[in-house]
């Protein structure tokens, strides 16, 4: 495990935003504060997550999971109804003399760039961003982006279980964009204005509640084990009574090791019947689910697995940075799973002779329907390979002189750095066990 620090914060930084990953969002107009932009590696990284993240619901027997994809602007009774118009907040203070805005719940010492800060008392701070509908714009004109994707599941339950028939327990998932206009965003992607959610609400009968929190925690867990963050990222923490949303009845955090220390990566909350009997009072709507079991009309019991792309692809890049020693060099590199990184082979013809790129392009069109593929050609073989290591490649594929007469090419592993030669016609096979 490489010791996250600051320094090796920065350098994670920098390869992400030199190698296409992440860009400073509006950067030709000197960039907008904590906005990214998701280049074309970080595009892909993050859809492979997302794929991942859906694929372990669909594909468990266990469990019953519907998708949904619900709207970005929502009625504003839904906020008013979940309780976010008035309790969604953070304390924020204002410095009286440079007008700093900190947020008072999050640093030991407050601090600004004057010599003797003055503060306001905390106040609270919506973190809702609102827009208007329409030409006209008045209270009944307002509305707001959602902050979590969460409550377009709570609305639409009674539309998933009729139309899909679902009987208890089952879940919906939402995956999509959440805003909160957040008073300290900051650390790269890790706390954005806009980020990407993925949530699960999965809906149970009360005296199951307790069995399917430990069982989505379990799940959860393992689920981030299997993007290949190693345990030592992760770990486990209960919130105490005080930490506790307004929603909530119990939330376990799973927090990862960031290069600051450990912080939240995805919250496990037992939100009880609140928010679907909040929603039935406010819409005056029948939200009840019929159990043919008891003959008897219920409203179900929520647990809610609510974890961030964007902060998971973060996490992933933090997790999978290493470096080694190659030659008296450092090379770097990310040890993303195979099944996750953006670029899986790059193929490297040796020379540019126009039988070696041919050669490379067959080769390229042969995987290219099944993996992700890049044809790399300029500069020497030792540079694209670092070039290839850097981006995450597990595999190069190296075409050379030989390669016209024996039909064999030679794959380095990116983890090892080992080389074998494997006939072309055998590379398909070869790939297909990773
Ligand atoms: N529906 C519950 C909910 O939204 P949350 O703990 O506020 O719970 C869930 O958010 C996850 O969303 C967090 O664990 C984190 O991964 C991600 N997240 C929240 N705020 C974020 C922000 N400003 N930037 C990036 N990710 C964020």
């Amino acid at each position: 495990m490489v010791e996250l620090n600051r320094e090796l914060f920065e350098k994670i930084v920098k390869v992400a935003q030199s190698r296409g990953f992440v860009f400073n969002s509006s950067s030709i107009y000197g960039g907008l504060r904590s906005s990214y932009d998701y280049g074309p590696l970080g595009s892909i990284l993050k859809k492979n997550i997302s794929e991942e993240w859906w694929k372990s619901l669909s594909s468990n027997p266990d469990i019953n999971i519907y998708p949904i994809d619900t709207s970005i602007i929502q009625s504003s009774q839904v906020w008013k109804a979940s309780g976010h118009l008035s309790e969604f907040s953070d304390p924020l203070v204002e410095c009286k003399k440079c007008n700093t805005r900190l947020r008072s719940d999050m640093l030991n010492d407050l601090s600004c760039d004057c010599d003797f800060p003055e503060f306001t008392e905390p106040k609270n701070f919506n973190l809702m961003f609102s827009t208007n509908i329409g030409p006209t714009e008045n209270e009944d004109s307002k509305v707001y982006l959602r902050p979590e994707t969460a409550q377009g599941i709570f609305i639409n339950f009674e539309n998933v279980q009729r139309t899909m028939r679902a009987k208890l327990p089952f879940g919906i998932a939402n995956i999509g964009k959440s805003f909160r206009n957040e008073i300290t965003p900051g650390q790269f992607i890790f706390r954005t204005r806009e980020f990407e959610q993925m949530e699960i609400e999965f809906f149970c009968k009360t005296e199951d509640s307790s069995k399917w929190f430990e069982y989505w925690k379990e799940k959860r867990m393992q689920w981030y084990h299997s993007l290949g963050i190693s345990k030592d990222y992760l770990r486990f923490r209960e919130h105490n009574e005080s930490e506790l949303a307004h929603y909530a009845k119990q939330t376990v955090d799973i927090e990862f090791l960031y290069p600051w220390g450990w912080g939240e990566l995805e919250g496990i909350a037992d939100r009880g019947k609140y928010d679907i009997e909040a929603h039935q009072n406010a819409s005056g709507k029948d939200l009840t689910y019929f159990d043919t079991e008891d003959n008897l009309k219920i409203v179900p019991n929520v647990i809610e697995p609510a974890a961030g792309l964007t902060r998971t692809v973060f996490a992933l890049l933090c997790a999978s940075y290493k470096e080694d020693n190659v030659n008296n060099e450092t090379r770097n590199f990310f040890s993303f799973n195979f099944n996750l990184a953006p670029v899986q082979i790059g193929i490297l013809p040796l020379s540019k002779k126009d039988n070696l790129i041919k050669l490379a392009n067959e080769i390229n069109n042969m995987l290219l329907g099944k993996y992700r593929t890049e044809i790399d050609v300029t500069q020497s073989i030792g540079k694209r390979y670092r070039r290839q290591d850097e981006i995450g490649t597990p595999f190069c594929i190296t075409v050379d002189f030989d390669s016209l007469e024996d039909g064999k090419v030679t794959i380095r592993d990116r983890d090892n750095m080992q080389q074998q030669r494997v006939s072309i016609d055998k590379l398909l096979k070869f790939f297909d066990k990773d």
